[in-house]
């Protein structure tokens, strides 16, 4: 295997999927906490309730598997891993509990402190993600999110203020989780868009807003400490022509373009790519930018590309094909015959991670880092106590030989940061029995359960890949 020497291996969480404690020490309501639970056959999955309404409902943000209040073992636990790095969020709303307020929230501040305290006693870097699907209700509610350029600057003083206060504590960070899930349409809440209806101009407008709130972001770390590494994160979506026919070639190449490279185009290049043109003309979107704006964004450009890879799928132009559908994150599509599902119907394709390190390489030339990866599965706890999911063993073993391929490849592979390492909270379903862990927690889809901790079989394996440096799978 070609890890290199300071190959940062790890695991990755995010505040509303784990911390619970929702309304602790002044914190205030994110988008997330207004998600009820759903489920992997309910048709909405989950539902968004503009009125929380906990007398009836179940709300799995609320109290997450507890993280808020186990976090030193959970970070005993990764450090037993021999973690190097652990992926979190921080809850916006902890900071700025309804986000327009002028001073942060003391509480909030101190009780991330001495989380990175209790990491860098373990020697495990932190990796942050500024913004994770948390963005405050009251933003959306009051300013429509980021369709009011206002926005900017609310998210501009909240990183700016963890700039600060953790200049010496935290080194990696990562502006915006997945941003490229505001090109779609069911991704327009993450952005704060809903109160109405709203136009496909609107969403691309708040998505714009976005990218200037991330430039900005990436402009003020820079400057307040200039060895800061920030980077972009997008939900990368590997898709396949179904058929070798010209028309699925092109369309292929279409939904790629605007799904997976113009978000990453912007962000990393600094500038809108050309195909976006002709989708705005198609569209009538002419998006409100000043020609500030546009430096901003040629200026703000990040210093690494990060991505989450669960799965791939296949885009066809042929009508009749287009019903056999595969599920997916964010993004299903048609399924392809050389592939297997998991459980929730995403296709796994350990040798399209090869192919998209690759593909992501050779258009940036920037260090990458998979901070999302796992298999969401079922587990079931033995009679003995133990969690035998091999399943999940093999899943990442075949993973991390493709990123070891890439590595020969040439690719500059930096680090690796499997998805939900301690079981949580789905977020598109809102359940727990979707899980990802190597750390099982006791508790159901209906918030029931001890939350205990137990390690599963696949604990000691990453544990033995990251102590021989992923030589042995
Ligand atoms: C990504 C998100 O979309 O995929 C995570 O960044 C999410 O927050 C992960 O949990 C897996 O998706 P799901 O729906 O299985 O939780």
């Amino acid at each position: 295997m070609s890890f290199p020497k300071n190959f940062l291996w790890g695991g990755a969480t995010a505040a509303n999927q784990a911390e619970g404690a929702w309304n602790v020490d002044g914190k205030g309501a994110s988008i997330s906490d207004h998600n009820r639970a759903g489920s992997r056959t309910s048709s909405t999955r989950r539902t968004f309730d503009k009125v929380i309404n906990t007398d009836e409902y179940y709300y799995p943000s609320h109290t997450g598997i507890d993280m808020f209040h186990r976090y030193k073992e959970d970070i005993a636990l990764f450090a037993e891993m021999g973690f190097k790095v652990y992926r979190l969020s921080i809850a916006w709303t902890r900071i700025f509990p309804n986000g327009d307020e002028t001073e942060p929230n003391e509480a909030g501040l101190q009780f991330y402190d001495e989380l990175f305290d209790e990491l860098i006693k373990h020697n495990i870097e932190p990796l942050v993600t500024i913004s994770h699907f948390e963005l405050p209700y009251h933003l959306g509610e009051t300013y429509d999110g980021f369709l009011d350029k206002r926005t900017i600057d609310f998210y501009e003083r909240y990183a700016v203020t963890l700039f600060k206060r953790y200049k010496d504590k935290v080194k990696y960070w990562l502006t915006f989780n997945e941003i490229n899930f505001g090109t779609l349409e069911h991704g327009k809440r993450i952005n704060g868009l809903f109160n109405r209806e709203y136009t496909v101009e609107e969403q691309y407008q708040a998505l714009h807003n976005v990218f200037v709130a991330s430039s900005k972001a990436v402009i003020a770390g820079h400057a307040i400490n200039p060895d800061f590494k920030i980077g972009c994160m997008l939900a990368y979506i590997t898709m396949y022509p179904k058929t070798c026919k010209p028309e699925d070639v092109l369309k292929t190449q279409e939904a790629n373009d605007h799904l997976n490279y113009f978000c990453g185009d912007v962000q990393v290049k600094g500038k809108y790519p050309y195909f976006m043109t002709r989708f705005f003309k198609k569209e009538n979107i002419d998006l409100k930018s000043s020609s500030e704006e546009m430096a901003l964004i040629s200026e703000g450009t990040v210093d690494y590309y990060t991505f989450s890879y669960y799965m791939s799928t296949c885009i066809t132009s042929d009508i009749d094909e287009r019903n056999d559908k595969t599920g997916g994150n964010l993004f299903g599509g048609v399924s392809n015959e050389y592939l297997e599902t998991s459980d929730w119907g995403w296709q796994i394709d350990p040798v399209g991670l090869r192919y998209t390190l690759n593909q992501i390489y050779s258009r940036y030339e920037v260090p990458l880092m998979v901070v999302e990866n796992g298999l969401g599965a079922f587990d079931k706890v033995e009679a003995d106590g133990t969690i035998n999911d091999d399943y999940r063993i093999e899943y990442f073993k075949k993973h991390i030989e493709e990123m070891s391929n890439a590595i020969d490849d040439g690719v500059n592979l930096i680090g690796y940061t499997p998805w939900g390492c301690i079981d949580l909270i789905s977020a598109g379903t809102g359940e727990m029995s979707k899980r990802y862990g190597f750390i099982y927690v006791d508790r159901d889809d209906e918030g029931n359960g001890s939350l205990d901790r137990t390690p599963k079989k696949s604990f000691y394996w990453y544990q033995k890949v990251i102590e021989t440096n992923g030589a042995e799978l």
